[in-house]
């Protein structure tokens, strides 16, 4: 029997989270939860945003459904006690290193796009992120350069970084069109050169994929311009972390947007891409499909059932196709709505 650690979180997370559970609940596998604060939830209730148990939980159990983390209350407390480090603790703790990040535009949301329908209808790519490296976890903090106040991050990658995470992105290819294309900042950075150069190397293992690269920003414009071009994306943490909540509004919204977080052992931690969002936060109007996509995307990747994630995927697409629509898709569904439109389809 698997078990699977629920952390909710702050904001729309429980919400969005609850749903999900109902989802799985409805398949009738053999799984069990345990759940447990995280975030700012859990600084208000433990003093950390990730407590011992907590990350301990996260480690015992075979796979994380995670909502979203980040409250504006604790916008002033110090770094080490912001939301935001849960998350990035348990990306580090758990080796969580490949971020698949799935963009797909489903039919019948061209028009929630914030591109030309007829450009959105083609959107179908996988944005493979690096997660646990760069700029992100690098040396950090404030110092004086001369008179000046100076804040600094480093930005930095090994090469065994960047070959495990090119090789999760040429198999990812594999599965699907074969063509990958590595973003990068390699007119500049010298991380970026080094990267390119891995890639590149290790392309030698995956001739049957076509591996071209481009620079972010124009794989930003491009994003915009012409996204169907794209079938799979590998990049650092943080363009992948830019280049995704982009991909999602090119996608419809990002409120159905899901992602997995994968270690070396397949295990993984799955979460809509979207954050908290406070201002809509127990009012019924988050769109709980990046959750219920995310326990698909958990179903297939850590727990062997792709049975199960094919039902899951195929009654979201069910219940968009019978016109239901939260606000964030210009409807007035909420999210009970929209989950009990996902449970009558399965
Ligand atoms: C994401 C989020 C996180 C990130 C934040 C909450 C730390 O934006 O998962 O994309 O920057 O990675
Ligand atoms: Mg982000």
């Amino acid at each position: 029997m698997a078990l699977i650690a629920i952390l909710p979180g702050d904001g729309i997370g429980p919400e969005v989270v609850a749903a999900a559970r109902r989802v799985l609940d409805a398949l009738g596998l053999d799984l069990t939860f345990e759940e447990a604060p995280v975030g700012g939830a859990a600084y208000r209730a433990h003093g950390h945003p990730l407590p011992p148990a907590t990350l301990n939980l996260a480690k015992r159990a075979d796979a994380v459904l995670f909502g979203a983390v980040g409250d504006p209350e604790f916008d002033n407390v110090a770094r080490e006690h912001r939301p935001e480090q849960a998350i990035l603790g348990l990306r580090k703790a758990l080796g969580l290193f490949a971020n698949l990040r799935p963009a797909k535009l489903f039919a019948g949301l061209e028009d929630a796009s914030a591109l030309r329908p007829e450009v959105a209808a083609a959107i179908d790519m996988v944005i493979v992120r690096e997660l646990t490296g760069d700029v992100y976890f690098g040396e950090k903090g404030r110092r004086m350069n001369g008179d000046a106040r100076q804040g600094y991050d480093v930005m930095s990658y090994d090469d065994n970084e960047v070959e495990r995470i090119a090789r999760v992105a040429f198999e990812t290819a594999r599965t699907r069109k074969r063509r990958l294309c590595s973003v990068d900042k390699a007119n500049v950075l010298e991380t970026s050169q080094l990267w390119r150069d891995v890639v590149n190397d290790i392309h030698a293992d995956y001739y049957d994929v076509t591996l071209t690269h481009m620079y972010v920003d124009n794989a930003a414009m491009q994003l915009v311009r012409n996204p169907g071009q794209f079938d799979v994306i590998v990049t650092g943490n943080l363009f992948g972390d830019i280049l995704s909540d982009q991909a999602s509004m090119c996608a419809g919204s990002i409120g159905m947007l899901p992602s997995a977080a994968i270690n070396q052992d397949k295990k993984g931690l799955y979460e809509p891409i979207h954050g908290s969002a406070p201002d809509i936060a127990g009012q019924g109007k988050a769109n709980p499909l990046a959750t219920i996509l995310s326990a698909a995307m958990m179903l297939r990747h850590s727990l062997g059932e792709a049975q199960a994630a094919d039902r899951i995927e195929a009654a979201v697409t069910a219940a968009l196709v019978a016109g239901h629509r939260t606000p964030d898709l210009g409807g007035t569904a909420t999210t009970g709505d929209m989950t009990n439109a996902v449970l009558a389809a399965l």
